[in-house]
């Protein structure tokens, strides 16, 4: 059976708890939308007010640290996530990546952390401009998904991949819907070859610059299964357009 469309907003740096109203709004219009999975992932300082008044949709953290416990000031755990309400993590994020130096294999540590702490994972992989100029945007996604997905025996059905072009992120500027197709499906036949026929049921998301007016159009395109969402997911009205645009 398919998997419902997914649509996950990433408040990232964004929100206190002014934003409480707005996380309701999306939650009530989550409970119309019963065909699409419908996720937040907030500051972590606001992961357990969501979680406490949310009753539709999941509520998730934007990372996580490969340790359980320990000396690492100002990181956060798996199971910490977990006991604040969050029932998955974004791992691998390229601001993550870029900014913080995450290498595949501490994506793929954290991952493994994630699982074992009972969370889904969304781990996104993604080509920077000077990679796709080159022709290179498919190898360095496929080597991405090589070494930071997690790996084991019954992995796949907690696993959410999202696709999302380092220069399409917060510049408005988006991969045609055939770009985003083909890579889509280089994606899933790398998941495929990975997860073996678990990967076929592996949601692949779109993430990039996503709003109410291109999202039918994104959604649409070839193994798309739902979208990352940024800057277009901190107003519940924007957000919901999305939400509606994947029912
Ligand atoms: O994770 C979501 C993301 O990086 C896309 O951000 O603002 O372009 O939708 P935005």
């Amino acid at each position: 059976m398919a998997n419902r469309p997914f649509i996950v907003g990433n408040w990232k740096m964004n929100g206190t708890r002014a934003m409480l109203a707005e996380a309701r709004a999306i939650d009530r219009g989550a409970a119309r939308h019963a065909g699409v999975r419908v996720a937040v992932a907030p500051p972590f300082t606001l992961i357990q007010a969501l979680a406490e008044n949310a009753e539709t949709m999941a509520i998730g953290g934007q990372d996580c640290h490969a340790a359980a416990s320990g000396a690492y000031t100002g990181d956060v755990s798996a199971a910490m996530l977990a006991d604040s309400g969050a029932s998955f993590t974004i791992l691998g994020h390229s601001e993550r990546r870029a900014m913080h130096g995450e290498t595949d294999e501490i994506v793929r540590a954290k991952a493994e952390a994630a699982l074992a702490a009972g969370l889904e994972v969304i781990v996104c992989v993604g080509e920077t401009e000077a990679q796709r100029d080159a022709g290179q945007a498919e190898a360095v996604v496929c080597g991405q998904l090589d070494c930071s997905l997690p790996v084991g025996e019954g992995v796949a059905g907690r696993v959410t991949v999202a696709y999302e072009p380092v220069w399409a992120i917060g510049t408005g500027r988006v991969p045609s819907v055939e770009d985003i197709g083909a890579i889509h499906r280089a994606i899933r036949a790398r998941l495929v070859t990975i997860y073996g026929e678990d990967g076929a049921g592996v949601s692949i998301l779109y993430g990039g610059s996503v709003n109410a007016a291109n999202a039918a159009e994104l959604l649409a395109a070839d193994e798309v299964g739902g979208a990352l969402v940024g800057g277009a997911s901190l107003q519940a009205d924007s957000f919901l357009a999305i939400v509606l645009a994947a029912g």
